[in-house]
């Protein structure tokens, strides 16, 4: 959804900063306000975020990443930070099946260059099924750290795990949910359903109470805009050590380019900002650039994990997203054509779902797909017309797709909350109980959320008020930060929301809070 705002936030302090690293974003705290609004002059973002290398890195600064695994295929990536602007850059990539490199099984070379923001990206084909990969780059005389990926598989399976993340915002804390998956042995993906950053200026949704100010400090825009909150995100440590350790799957929701964004416009996009649509395709531009995806015309896809399980990922914003609608009792909501998917997407989507064989449909969806009704906790928002119950009429279509064609074990996942869910999807549930599918929804990695910081008894009222509107609901937190981890099996699959015991230092625990499983065959939680 749209980002929520909270004003709760006391300076406790930086105690953590290096004190060269404060001495940067001071000076470019204080340039700002002094430059504004001629914020192009005389500051230098480069150099702020240069303050967050680890110098031993060096010119590898923001790790390496894999993706889009296949079969046969998966993306590595990385990213060269010359000293100086260089035209283009010799980059040597080896993957080889032990981490040692005793045996490289492919190697060769790529150029980049200022083009493509000195991003290396490589499509390895020729890989075997189901296998454990490394993978490392050398350019500029020296190494880059090593890198682990996994294809995918064709067997059965006993059993396949996914973790899965979204919204990641950087004044909000240390992306500490990212570091405690990378501590995981390999997963067969990571699912990251979008704001993978967040456009926003200094303070504007956050709390920089600890010192993580974003960079640059305005809300982002241009080309060179989104380039540089890519680099700052790519440079926490739990994110760089996240995409070393394991393939992504990823798909952006609004905020890789702004809030509420659509193929037309977004609600955080002003016209004094300029063209919509140059905006957009700049923040798609650097978002391929710094992925680990594969390049196509289109983010929706899906992925064959043997007979086990499909990963089929939704874009629910670019791809044919009709304008947002903010009043309920506006009658376009009803209307016969009003789309999420666009009707492209749409087809295919259900092509997928039906044409499916395996054991279970995994959805990568952003959005919350159930209804919900939100009056007894958010009295000015009964509805969250941002995710799909402000489109009821296309809902409707796929949940009567999927009773025509009998298809069952479906598993949707869900970001953009920034609250944990789990739900047997269903919709009108006050004048019928029927669930088609299991709905699980992540929380933040670490954006604020509804009860952020509230005290255990409040946010166990809030809770229960909410499932008491909707008896469909049966595991809602609001309040803290972590991942969903997904174990499919051929029987059940099973769902534990992991959480962070602090975002506001970079070292801490995780614990298991929640734990649910379903049947193969059934709807029902437990
Ligand atoms: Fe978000």
């Amino acid at each position: 959804m749209g980002t929520r705002h909270y004003l709760f936030a006391i300076p406790t302090f930086i105690k953590i900063l290096h004190p060269m690293r404060l001495f940067v974003i001071l000076l470019a705290t204080l340039c700002l306000s002094a430059c504004q609004p001629k914020k192009e002059i005389a500051i230098k973002w480069k150099e702020a975020v240069a303050s967050h290398f680890d110098a031993a890195l060096r010119p590898f600064y923001h790790g390496v990443a894999s993706g889009d695994p296949l079969p046969d295929r998966v993306i590595i990536w990385t990213r060269v930070t010359p000293e100086d602007s260089l035209a283009s850059i010799d980059v040597k990539w080896e993957l080889a099946e032990d981490a040692s490199f005793s045996s490289v099984y492919k190697s060769d070379s790529i150029t980049t260059s200022p083009a493509r923001d000195y991003s290396v990206k490589i499509d390895v084909d020729g890989l075997k099924p189901g296998q454990v990969y490394f993978y490392r780059f050398t350019a500029l005389g020296r190494a880059s750290i090593v890198g682990r990926t996994k294809t995918t598989p064709v067997d059965a399976q006993d059993s396949l795990k996914f973790a899965v993340v979204s919204c990641a915002n950087w004044e909000w804390g240390y992306f500490n949910p990212y570091d405690k998956i990378a501590d995981r042995p390999v997963l067969d993906a990571v699912l990251h359903l979008g704001d993978y950053i967040y456009e926003y200026g200094k303070g504007r949704y956050g709390d920089t109470t600890i010192g993580r100010i974003n960079i640059p400090p305005y809300e982002i825009v241009s080309l060179k805009d989104y380039r540089t909150r890519h680099s700052l995100y790519r440079l926490d440590k739990g994110l760089r050590r996240i995409h070393q350790q394991h393939p992504f799957i990823s798909i952006w929701d609004d905020h890789e380019v702004a809030n509420n964004s659509t193929v037309t416009g977004a609600q955080n996009h002003q016209p004094e900002e300029g063209d919509y649509q140059a905006r957009k395709a700049a923040a798609r531009q650097t978002y391929y650039e710094w992925m680990p995806i594969r390049e196509s015309s289109e983010l929706y896809r899906s992925y064959s994990f043997g007979p086990l399980a499909d990963v089929i990922m939704l874009d629910e914003r670019l791809a044919g997203r009709d304008p947002e609608i903010t009043d309920i009792n506006n009658p376009d909501l009803k209307k016969e054509d009003r789309t999420m998917l666009g009707a492209t997407q749409l087809a295919w989507f259900e092509d997928q779902l039906k044409s499916s064989k395996a054991t279970w449909k995994l959805i990568g969806n952003q959005v919350i797909f159930s209804d919900m009704y939100l009056e007894a906790v958010y009295p000015k928002m009964p509805r969250n017309l941002d995710s799909w119950d402000g489109f009821p009429v296309e809902k409707k279509k796929i949940i009567d797709f999927i009773a025509q064609n009998k298809i069952k074990d479906i598993i949707i996942t869900a970001g953009d909350t920034h609250a944990s869910w789990a739900i047997e999807a269903a919709v009108d549930v006050k004048n019928a109980y029927k669930p088609f599918a299991v709905e699980f929804g992540t929380t933040s990695v670490s954006s604020g959320n509804g009860n952020e910081r509230k005290p255990d008894d409040t946010v166990k009222l809030a809770e229960q008020a909410l499932i008491k509107q909707n008896p469909h609901v049966k595991y809602v937190n609001d309040r803290d930060h972590g991942y969903l981890l997904l174990t499919l099996y051929p029987t059940k699959t099973k769902a534990e929301w992991f959480y962070v015991e602090s975002l506001r230092t970079p070292e801490t625990k995780e614990y298991l809070a929640k734990k649910y499983e379903v049947e193969k065959g059934s709807t029902k939680l437990k």
